[in-house]
């Protein structure tokens, strides 16, 4: 009994006298702040400061969404998986513990509020029933939140939340997936719902989707 305390009370000691905060997250900030020292550009340049991205540049909003979500994109872009032109080439030097403890860090930022693209009232209404209801009888489209969660706010690593994502980055998702030039998911989930919109429900989901709060947390 003795000895198990003693055990415990040492156990305890090791974790308080840790320094402030898990290595990974300070690990994982200054990559994103300053980058690697070694080709990974900070990734703040890109996606900002608050982490919310930057809509006229087509940078997304990485604050807030999931962490396990978020770092296999990363992984994906350094691996040429998924092609980007403009980050692909400034994350080939990152080993997958960096790539885990940066995507940490920008899951732990607060999303803020949704962006001010505001739909029109005609696109509000179809973008809910996209969202909501999807077009079962017309073309066997499952609705978004029947995998993104209910106001399409995510759900764990698989289904990356899509309120308050700028939505000229939505639309050029959704258009990558109807190309074929992202095809990363699991049993072409998206390219098979994506290639049923019309243009102008890629247009008016995206700018729905970016007006909702995100609210991951
Ligand atoms: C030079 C600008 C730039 C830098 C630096 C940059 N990114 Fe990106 N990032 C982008 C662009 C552009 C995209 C969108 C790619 C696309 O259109 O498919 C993106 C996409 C992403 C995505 C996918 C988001 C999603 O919702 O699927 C993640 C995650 C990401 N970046 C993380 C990072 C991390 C972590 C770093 C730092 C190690 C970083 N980026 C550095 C420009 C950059
Ligand atoms: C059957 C499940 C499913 C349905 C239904 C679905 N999605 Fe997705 N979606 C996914 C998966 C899985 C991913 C992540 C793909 C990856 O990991 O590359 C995704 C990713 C996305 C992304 C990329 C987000 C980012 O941050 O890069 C967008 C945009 C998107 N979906 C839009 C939609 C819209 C709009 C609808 C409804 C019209 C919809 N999705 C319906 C499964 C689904």
């Amino acid at each position: 009994m003795k000895r198990t305390s003693a055990l415990t009370a040492a156990f305890v000691a090791v974790l308080t006298l840790r320094p402030p905060g898990a290595l990974g997250a300070d690990l994982g900030e200054t990559l994103a702040t300053q980058g690697d020292g070694e080709g990974a550009a900070p990734c703040v340049s890109c996606h900002g400061a608050d982490g919310r991205g930057n809509a006229a540049a087509g940078f997304p909003s990485l604050a807030g969404l999931d962490a396990g979500y978020l770092a296999r994109q990363v992984r994906l872009t350094r691996d040429g998986e998924r092609a980007s032109p403009v980050m692909g080439p400034v994350v080939k030097t990152l080993s997958d513990a960096e790539i885990e403890a940066v995507s940490a860090w920008f899951a732990g930022l607060e999303a803020g509020p949704p962006a001010t693209e505001a739909p029109t009232d005609a696109q509000a209404a179809v973008a809910t029933r996209l969202v909501t209801e999807g077009d079962w009888p017309g073309r066997d489209l499952p609705p978004c939140a029947s995998c993104h969660g209910p106001g399409a706010r995510g759900v764990n690593a698989s289904f990356p939340a899509l309120a308050g994502q700028h939505a000229a980055y939505l639309e050029a998702q959704l258009r990558a997936w109807q190309a074929g030039t992202r095809a990363t998911d699991p049993g072409d989930l998206m390219g098979t719902v994506a290639r049923k919109l019309t243009d102008d429900e890629i247009t008016a989901v995206s700018r729905w989707l970016a007006a909702q709060p995100r609210e991951v947390k």
